[in-house]
């Protein structure tokens, strides 16, 4: 019964948006062979708007959208679920990165599209492989303080010739001493923040905790065996985290989703995954991050989880992952950014304009999603949308507490009515 009832619940909950292949990418207004194929462009739900609206404020102007003055903590989420949200949609959620010598272009992305634990294996097959022991199905791994960590990339502030593929984003800006203590991870923002070291770290024992089980289950398979076996594992068990913890969160549903594999042989929505924009900017949880991570007793600026990786290795990874536990996440919504993500959150207003991205509001309205199954949307949220416009998307979807709560309707201009 209880099966049953999943299946039906789960089909309901993902045929909510029209189904993959969406007809439109980033890639242009009309659909070709190539926007159909090409994901190096981004999906999209509903096509480009003509022009942006000339009306729209300034995006400098927007800033009181999102400026933090008072923190307002999430009811029910942690500093992990931020964490976590933050390390598991780096995953897939890939804009174009800069590269020198040319302009960004927002419309691209440099993702994967699936849920392959990007972070932690890379991008690429020859990312993998450098990151591999080549024995025993392992990932390359070292011990700090009797714990099992990544390697360090860097040697006398270099990457080390073994890791040559390996990516880290702002790297030039790092000193040769942070540098040391970069750790040999799969994505270029791996080492970013504190959270995306505790995740990796995490997934990387797990990962060759797994290896080391087969191996001594089925003695004969050679190392590659070992290694895709123990990936296929981890994959589904990051799956299962996703589905029965994560997701389970974020619903307002009583019923708790189940992974349950076996139950849709071959459902309608099992389509070739692409990212969509929308996704993308509305995945921009900022606001659940806190004004300082509460670390050992410590109160420790934003600024100082970046690039840090003796954060974890100093403290363990068991206090790293009991202190985000114990700390209140920011409520997602709008006006509760901390300063030090303001320019993201501006960012994402623009890349929303570049994309010309269209009203939120007509979204819900759109016939496509029209005829997907009734929506449990509180009404609330489309008319408070409709005064915020277009590229603001980004900022005014929320997962638990709404961006339109009555909290942020009454303080916010845009939600004024
Ligand atoms: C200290 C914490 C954080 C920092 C320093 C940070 C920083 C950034 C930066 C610099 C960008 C790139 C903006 C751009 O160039 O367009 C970004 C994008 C993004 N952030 Fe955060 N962020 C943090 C927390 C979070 C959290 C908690 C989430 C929750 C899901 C999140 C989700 C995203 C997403 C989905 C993107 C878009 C990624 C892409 O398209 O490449 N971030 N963030």
């Amino acid at each position: 019964m209880r099966s049953a009832v999943n299946k039906v619940l789960t089909n309901l909950a993902i045929l909510k948006v029209p189904t993959r292949p969406n007809r439109y990418s980033t890639m242009a207004d009309y659909t070709s062979w190539d926007s159909l194929t090409d994901r190096t462009f981004s999906g999209r739900h509903l096509p480009a708007t003509a022009a942006v609206n000339p009306r729209l404020p300034k995006v400098e102007d927007l800033a009181e959208l999102y400026e933090r003055e008072r923190f307002v903590e999430s009811p029910k989420s942690t500093v992990l679920f931020s964490y976590f949200a933050q390390w598991f949609t780096d995953g897939f959620l890939r804009s174009e990165r800069a590269k020198p010598g040319s302009t960004r272009d927002l419309r691209r992305n440099e993702s994967n599209h699936e849920i392959d634990l990007t972070n932690l294996y890379g991008l690429r097959s020859d990312v993998t492989r450098q990151l591999r022991a080549l024995e025993g199905g392992l990932l390359k791994s070292q011990q700090i303080n009797g714990e099992e960590y990544p390697p360090y990339l860097c040697e006398d502030g270099v990457p080390k010739p073994e890791f040559s593929l390996i990516e880290v984003l702002r790297f030039d800006e790092q000193s040769a001493e942070k540098r040391n203590r970069l750790f040999a991870m799969g994505s270029d923002t791996s080492n970013l923040q504190v959270g995306f070291v505790m995740h990796n770290v995490l997934f990387l024992r797990e990962h060759n905790r797994i290896a080391r089980q087969l191996a001594a289950a089925y003695p004969r398979w050679d190392d590659d065996q070992l290694f895709a076996t123990a990936r296929n594992v981890l994959t589904v068990l990051l799956i299962k985290v996703v589905i029965e913890d994560y997701i389970n969160h974020i619903t307002p549903f009583l019923f708790k989703l189940r992974l349950q594999p076996g139950s849709f042989p071959n459902p309608k929505w099992y389509r070739q995954n692409w990212m969509a924009v929308e996704f993308q900017l509305l995945y921009r949880w900022h606001s659940l991050v806190p004004p300082t991570y509460r670390i050992r007793g410590q109160d420790v600026a934003i600024w100082d989880t970046l690039f840090e990786t003796e954060l974890v290795t100093s403290n363990g990874l068991g206090a790293m992952f009991e202190d985000a536990s114990a700390q209140a996440a920011g409520a997602v919504g709008l006006r509760n950014t901390p300063p030090e993500l303001w320019h993201v959150e501006a960012a994402s207003i623009q890349q929303g304009r570049e994309v010309r991205l269209r009203s939120y509001n007509d979204y819900p309205s759109w016939p496509a999603f029209r005829a997907s199954p009734p929506s449990t949307r509180s009404p609330r949220t489309p008319r408070c949308a409709r005064a915020c416009d277009g590229s603001t998307a980004a900022s005014t979807t929320s997962s638990s507490s709404s961006a339109c709560s009555p909290r942020s309707r009454a303080r916010t201009p845009c939600c004024r009515r």
